[in-house]
This record gives structure tokens, sequence and C-alpha cells, in this order.
């Protein structure tokens, strides 16, 4: 049984005092049936990571190297040293804006499980990938290099976000089979890099425009274990309505 896992991925928003506040207001109303989280900007982790008892706190980002020269870069022993143990990796908008690659992506994936923090490993395809009929080749060669060379119990406790972009704060979400065949793919994908029984294990989160009125429908689909969650992870009413919907 995989346990489902919903995050709230707030991008380049939210103070401190906002993050913490949220957290407070959020907290509470967490139950077992899922893991539930929010990723926060590097700034508000350490006070989130500590405001938090039943949310997880993740980070959005991270550099492979453990400390150099790297202006505005943060390294996986300093969110070590402040008990983070989550982190987005290769998310869109940072392999479109901020140069990630299958490639860097790999070594995040890497360093951040030596230190025991879970990758939660984004893919998807662009809207002309899409359109020309690319997604599966997108998403197998995605994680080809996103999941090169790990060792198979390492991929098992992984938590993979495949979010089409097109899908992502457009409120085009895709249809619940659409995100199903994807997620299917994906978990096809790790079976052949590391075997059945690890891809069996490993949760897959769909990303795209979810919120609470349409998360019980991906929810109910074989392959989507849980959800990335952008604009509709933003408002206390609408994060507690998501946890409300997958009790
Ligand atoms: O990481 C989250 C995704 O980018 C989805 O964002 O829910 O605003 O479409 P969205």
């Amino acid at each position: 049984m995989r346990k489902p896992i919903i995050v709230g991925n707030w991008k380049m928003n939210k103070t401190i005092a906002e993050a913490v506040e949220f957290i407070n207001a959020v907290d509470p109303f967490c139950h077992d049936g899922a893991t539930y989280g929010v990723a926060t900007s590097f700034l508000a982790l350490n006070d989130a990571n500590k405001a938090a008892k039943n949310l997880i706190v993740a980070a959005e980002n991270c550099h492979f190297e453990d400390n150099g020269a790297f202006t505005g870069e943060v390294s996986v022993p300093m969110l070590e040293e402040i008990g983070v143990k989550y982190c987005i990796i290769g998310h869109s908008e940072r392999r479109q804006m901020f140069g990630d690659t299958d490639e860097t992506v790999n070594k995040k994936a890497k360093r951040l499980i030596k230190a025991d923090i879970t990758p939660i490993v984004c893919i998807g395809e662009t809207e002309a990938q899409f359109d020309a009929g690319e997604t599966e080749k997108v998403i197998r060669d995605q994680l080809t290099g996103s999941l090169a060379d790990l060792c198979p119990k390492c991929v098992e406790n992984l938590v993979i976000a495949y979010e089409p972009i097109w899908a992502i704060g457009t409120g085009k979400s895709a249809t619940k089979e659409i995100a199903q065949n994807c997620c299917h793919i994906v978990r096809d994908q790790v079976a052949k890099m590391y075997g059945d029984e690890c891809a069996s294990k490993v949760r897959v989160q769909y990303g795209g425009s979810v919120k609470p009125e349409n998360i019980k429908e991906y929810m109910a689909m074989e392959d989507i274990d849980g959800a990335l969650i952008g604009g509709a992870s933003l408002k206390v009413d609408s994060f507690k309505e998501l946890i409300e919907k997958t009790r």
C-alpha cells in the first residue's frame, strides 16, 4: 500500500510570518490518511519546519555540491542542519528559467539520498511536445536521465511528480485519464530501470491545476498517489478543503 502524499508548492510566495501563520492554521487538520506537506522558500524553511508537527516541510530546490563558489545557492548539508526531510528537484520552472537539466537533477537526487532527504523529482512535457505526441518519450527520457545510477531501494522511497507544463498555473488541468496514463508510464519506466518491486512502491504525484474540486478524481486513479499543488495550496481554506477531500 502506497501512502498518498499531497504537497503544496508555494514557489516564491509567503514571507516567514505568513508561512508560520499558515502552518499553525492548517497543521491540526492533517490526518493519517495521507502525508501532507508544504514547500517553502529557503528563508522560511527553518521556522516553517519548527512550526509543523503533522505537515512535512520541503525545500523547493538544492545544489548538488556541499559548498563552494555558487552564489545564491543552498546545499544539502544546509538543509540537513535544519532538519528538512523532503526537497523538490527539477521543477519545470527551474528547468525552464534556471537551467536545471536531467543531469543536474540526477546529481541533486544522489546528494539528497545520501543525506536521507526524500527527493520529489519533477518531470513533464511542454504543450508543444504534448501536441506533437511526444509525451511518453519525454517522460521516459527525463526519468532515464534524472534517475540514472541510483539503487532500487533508494528509488522506491522517492516521490516522482508528473506535471505537464501546459497544465501548470493555467487552470487547464489534464483529464484524469491523461494523468493516469502518464503516471502509469512513469511507473513502467521505473520498472524498466529498477524492477517491478521498486515500481510498485515508488509514489507518483500528478501536478497541474489541482484544486479541491478535482483532487478526488485524480486520487481515485490507480497509479496516482498524490498531488503537487501550486495555486490552490496558498490559501488556508483551500488547503483545508484539499485535506478534507483526501480523507
Ligand atoms: O508544483 C506545482 C505545480 O507547478 C502546479 O501548480 O497547481 O498552480 O498548476 P498549479
